[in-house]
């Protein structure tokens, strides 16, 4: 080969590589984003600062973790909020808000002051916002599979698919 000639499958071997290096890195950077945050909300950011005001007012975090923040100090076992909307969907998360008594649908083990408080007495338009909003919570499939995964094994205690 003439010297000319073997510059070309030199510079399609350079960009070869070069490109599965940049896909390799761009691989490994969004499994790298995917995994550090698996919940997000798609409400819109109205809807995110009306309901968090609400949140805020009616102490949900004195029980609740939100964006995994919550109150340290009582640590009440009240399950998470992130990624709710993931297993319920508005119209529950309304009833539920809405019933005088949560745990004739949500049976509870938990003494009477932990247990989900009724929220029948807010104004309907205050329910209907916190439900849509609940609704919003997602989780990313990826960690919704783990986790059932981890809990059906923790309960079963063997391997679970
Ligand atoms: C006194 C503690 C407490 C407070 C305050 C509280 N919750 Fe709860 N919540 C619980 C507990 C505990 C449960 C689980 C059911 C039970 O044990 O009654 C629950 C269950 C829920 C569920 C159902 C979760 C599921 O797994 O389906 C939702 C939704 C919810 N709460 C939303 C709220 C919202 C919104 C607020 C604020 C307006 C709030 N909670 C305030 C303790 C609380």
């Amino acid at each position: 080969m003439k010297r000319g000639e073997k510059t070309i499958p030199i510079l399609t071997l350079v960009l070869v590589v070069g490109l599965m290096g940049w896909n390799f890195h761009r691989q490994r950077e969004s499994t790298a984003n995917d995994s550090s945050i698996p919940f997000y909300s798609n409400a819109s950011a109205e809807l995110s600062r009306e309901a968090g005001e609400l949140i805020r007012k009616y102490e949900c975090r004195s029980c609740h973790t939100l964006w995994t923040l919550r109150d340290m100090l009582r640590a009440v076992p009240a399950p998470a909020l992130d990624g709710i909307g993931s297993l319920r969907d508005r119209e529950w998360l309304f009833a539920y808000l809405s019933a005088p008594n949560p745990q004739e649908i949500l049976p509870s083990r938990l003494k009477k002051e932990f247990q989900m408080p009724s929220y029948a007495g807010l104004p309907e338009d205050e329910r209907r916002r916190l439900a849509e909003y609940l609704a919003s919570l997602q989780v990313k499939d990826w960690y919704l599979k783990e986790t059932r995964t981890a809990e059906c094994s923790a309960l079963t205690g063997e391997s679970c698919p």
